[in-house]
């Protein structure tokens, strides 16, 4: 099968013959369907974070099941899945304490360099990522890293749901746990920023203030929800967000992975707040805060991947967008073939897209 390889930081990806192992007692071998380009990727694409190379990157994707092996009895032949990174034992601490997203048993959640399903002609290593590997017209995962979904939800839009969707919209829902009328500021507002100004809107927030440097964005962000919009390049951003806000918000999302846009996320809280730190800062990279905001209780937490239970999520996320309530048509700013990945990811660079997507069987 065909599978975009990165061999190189800052190479382009480059597109081999590669195979997959037989699916194990507990694995399943997915025919891809779709694949979203999420900024994640191209962190490591970047060399903003570490990962054994070369490696088949991707972990936004939904397929349909082609095999399952001897032990799965969730899934079978013929079911649509959207897959997930947050894949999880069901045994340890954190999952059997609800907090799936955080699940420490390696031989599942497999450590970066750990996993040989993938393999190629040549002698060397090729790496799987984050347990999936998307950018290939297979994948071969654990059955807990796949929710079973409705065969009427256009997988196009479902593979969307696996990364940015969830990590977005959890972050709002699930870890930050915005209340109704309170108020919301969401600084970058790509793929998963877009899902965080949905979610708000879902949640039922009052005050949703829509922060990006790209007039385009921050009007498509207007539709899905967002009651104001803030561009960095009309002054000051905290200042910006103080005024609207009479002083400060209650939550904050940093969706961008930037030192500066995290601590203006803090610095706009206002007193009793809490900044919700989404963006992946590159790896080793501090970031400063004033300690006297502290005293007036204002909050800073991670989330990763939205806190998601994906198993429950994400099928209700698909409700909402059969009730019309999450916008996610409107996320797709491309169609591409895998050839054409490398262009995807020049246009993420360039800000232009809001999600591009590799459809496998065009
Ligand atoms: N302030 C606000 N917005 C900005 C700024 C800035 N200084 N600079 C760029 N942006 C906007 C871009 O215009 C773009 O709309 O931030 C957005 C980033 O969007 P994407 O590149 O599509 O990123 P996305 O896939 O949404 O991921 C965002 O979340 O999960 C993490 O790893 C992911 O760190 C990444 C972040
Ligand atoms: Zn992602
Ligand atoms: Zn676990």
């Amino acid at each position: 099968m065909k599978a975009a390889v990165l061999h190189e930081v800052n190479k382009p990806l480059v597109i081999e013959d590669v195979s997959l192992q037989k699916p194990g007692p507990r694995e399943v071998l997915i025919r891809t369907a779709v694949a979203g380009l999420c900024h994640s990727d191209l962190h490591f694409m970047e060399g903003l974070y570490p990962h054994p190379l070369p490696a088949v990157l991707g972990h936004e994707s939904a397929g349909v099941v082609e095999q399952v092996g001897s032990d799965v009895t969730y899934v079978k032949p013929g079911d649509h899945v959207v897959t997930c990174l947050s894949v999880f034992c069901g045994t340890c601490d954190n999952c059997t304490t609800g907090r799936p997203v955080l699940c420490t048993d390696t031989s599942v959640k497999m450590l970066p360099g750990a996993s040989n399903r993938l393999s190629w002609a040549r002698s060397e290593k090729l790496n799987q990522f984050l347990n999936l590997s998307s950018f290939a017209e297979q994948m071969l995962v654990h059955e807990n890293a796949i929710v079973k979904i409705r065969k009427d939800m256009p997988l196009e839009l479902a593979a969307l749901i696996g990364c940015g969707v969830v990590t977005g919209y959890g972050a709002v829902v699930n870890t930050a746990k915005v209340a109704p009328g309170e108020s919301v500021v969401v600084i970058g507002c790509g793929g998963v920023g877009m899902a965080a100004i949905n979610g708000a809107q879902i949640a039922g927030a009052g005050r949703i203030i829509a922060v990006d440097t790209n007039p385009a964005k921050l009007q498509l962000a207007t539709k899905l929800g967002a009651t104001d919009i803030v561009d960095p390049r009309n002054g000051d951003v905290v200042q910006q967000v103080r005024d609207l806000t009479n002083g400060g918000v209650h939550h904050s999302f940093e969706v961008l992975g930037r030192k500066e846009t995290a601590e203006q996320a803090f610095a706009m809280l206002a007193p009793g707040g809490t900044a919700t730190i989404v963006g992946m800062i590159p790896f080793g990279q501090k970031i400063e805060l004033h300690g006297f905001d502290f005293l007036r209780e204002r909050k800073i937490q991670g989330s990763s991947m939205g806190s998601n239970h994906f198993r429950v999520d994400m099928p209700r996320l698909i409700e909402f967008y059969m009730r019309g309530k999450l916008h996610l048509e409107d996320w797709i700013s491309a169609k591409l073939k895998l050839s054409e990945i490398n262009e995807g990811f020049a246009a993420m660079k360039a800000g232009k897209t809001v999600r591009s997507v590799i459809m496998f069987d065009a």
